[in-house]
């Protein structure tokens, strides 16, 4: 049986990917804050699955909560890192900012970190990190947001030349979103797609074992799109 932890679970893309995995008969553990929703998930899922509850603003007992799981799992193959927060960031609320930072980065290392020292020992798995088409530039009006996306895709991006030094089976999968349909969306600009369509393309990258992928596929143009045009015409659109 394939087992799979997904940090993140209980709203948006990481409880649709729950759903996904879960019909390709994977046994999951459940992580997030709401414990009611995971519980909900996990009793309408196939199978039988585990509910760990955690708060990414505290990494230090995260870290525990992780491990703790990964024991009583035992033999995960898989990880998904999704949890993020992305707050309107108008007035350059300090309170708003930090939290930003504790989730999508503090928090994020600390998951990350342990999923690959776990694999290691292992000798083999499949870490996947969840960014965002925003780790490629960035606006007035969401910076600090943009900058925690940008540090998750460079983190991972050295985190696979790690996994590719060490010689073993272990595949590192950067997931990057345009616009999804969840609750972390305030409006649904031109371009937001359906979360079960999203998460079907990275439920496709993950069996593919690939590298990066953007979803959908559209927004690798718009990246590059961000590395060539002047900046003043970026402040114009974005
Ligand atoms: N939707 C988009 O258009 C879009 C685009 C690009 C990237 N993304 C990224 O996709 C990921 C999932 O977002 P989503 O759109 O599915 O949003 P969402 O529905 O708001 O889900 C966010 C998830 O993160 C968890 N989370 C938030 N704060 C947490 C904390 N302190 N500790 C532990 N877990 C926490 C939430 O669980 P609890 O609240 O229960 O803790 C929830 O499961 C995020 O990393 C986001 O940045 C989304």
């Amino acid at each position: 049986m394939k087992k799979a932890i997904i940090i993140g679970a209980s709203s948006g893309i990481g409880y649709e990917l729950a759903i996904q995995l879960a019909a390709q008969d994977y046994q999951l553990g459940l992580m997030a804050r709401r414990q009611e929703r995971l519980e909900e998930l996990s009793a309408r899922l196939p199978g039988e699955h585990f509910v760990q509850i955690t708060d990414l603003l505290d990494a230090d007992k995260a870290r525990s909560q992780l491990a703790a799981l990964l024991e009583v799992m035992t033999d995960v193959d898989l990880i998904v890192v999704n949890s993020g927060v992305g707050a309107s960031e108008k007035n350059l609320d300090w309170v708003v900012e930090s939290e930003m930072i504790d989730v999508n980065v503090r928090g994020f290392t600390a998951m990350s970190m342990d999923a690959m020292n776990y694999f290691i020992l292992r000798g083999s798995g499949h870490l996947v990190g969840v960014s965002s088409l925003a780790a490629h530039f960035s606006t007035g009006l969401a910076l600090t947001y943009h900058g925690t996306k940008a540090y998750v895709s460079s983190y991972l991006n050295g985190m696979r030349s790690r996994a590719i030094h060490s010689k073993l089976p272990i595949t590192i999968t950067t997931v990057e979103p345009g616009f999804i349909d969840t609750p972390m969306l305030e409006n649904r600009p031109m371009g937001t797609v359906p979360v079960e369509k999203a998460v079907s393309q990275i439920v496709r990258a993950i069996n593919l074992k690939k590298n990066r992928v953007f979803i959908t596929r559209r927004w690798m143009i718009v990246a590059g799109l961000f590395y060539i045009l002047p900046n003043w015409v970026i402040r114009k659109f974005a």
